[in-house]
């Protein structure tokens, strides 16, 4: 598959087969998160894979639907405040800019192995520091299950045209 085949394919699942994920295809997931660019390449990432059921009832609490209590693996995204470039001019935080990027190479990589994601950020933040134990200046960012796809997935089409998201000037 190239990249746009690949971004085509990719869509928000929320229903997962039960099979369980192989260890190294969460490894290649990681290492294409590893490889992101960042900041003065900072790299204020750190990916927690829940795995264990008692970590993901934590999980679920902190996004509490049927749907998304299903997966056999979550990456949760934190992001380190104390490591990201702040640029000078105006204080900007780059911090959830890299681990964005660094998330979405996640949830195209998965694409290419035949696994479903879903992003998630409408989670309680509050109840993830706590939950989770996370210190002040590491943000979660972001939350995708993890899984093999209970259906077939329409490829994306509900999307604005390149003349409408576009101005060459
Ligand atoms: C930053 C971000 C946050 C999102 N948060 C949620 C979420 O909390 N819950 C959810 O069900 N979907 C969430 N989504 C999924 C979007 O609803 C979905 O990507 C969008 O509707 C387009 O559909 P598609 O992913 O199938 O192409 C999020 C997507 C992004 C990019």
């Amino acid at each position: 598959m190239d990249l746009l085949e690949i971004i085509s394919k990719r869509r928000s699942v929320r229903q997962f087969l039960p099979d369980h994920v192989e260890t190294e295809k969460i490894d290649y997931l990681l290492e294409c998160a590893r490889l992101a660019p960042s900041a003065v390449n900072a790299q204020p990432w750190k990916f927690l894979v829940v795995k264990s059921p008692e970590k993901k009832a934590l999980l679920h609490q902190c996004y509490n639907r049927d749907w998304f209590a299903v997966a056999p693996v979550y990456i949760l995204a934190l992001g380190d405040t104390g490591r990201s470039w702040k640029r000078k001019a105006d204080g900007k935080d780059h911090c959830d800019i890299d681990v964005t990027i660094a998330f979405e190479h996640i949830v195209l990589a998965a694409t290419e192995k035949g696994l479903g994601t879903c992003w998630v950020c409408n989670f309680d933040v509050e109840l993830c520091y706590k939950l989770f134990d996370l210190p002040a200046g590491i943000i979660p960012v972001a939350i995708t299950p993890i899984g093999y796809p209970a259906h077939d997935l329409e490829t994306v089409t509900n999307r604005k045209t390149i003349r409408e998201i576009t101005e060459i000037i």
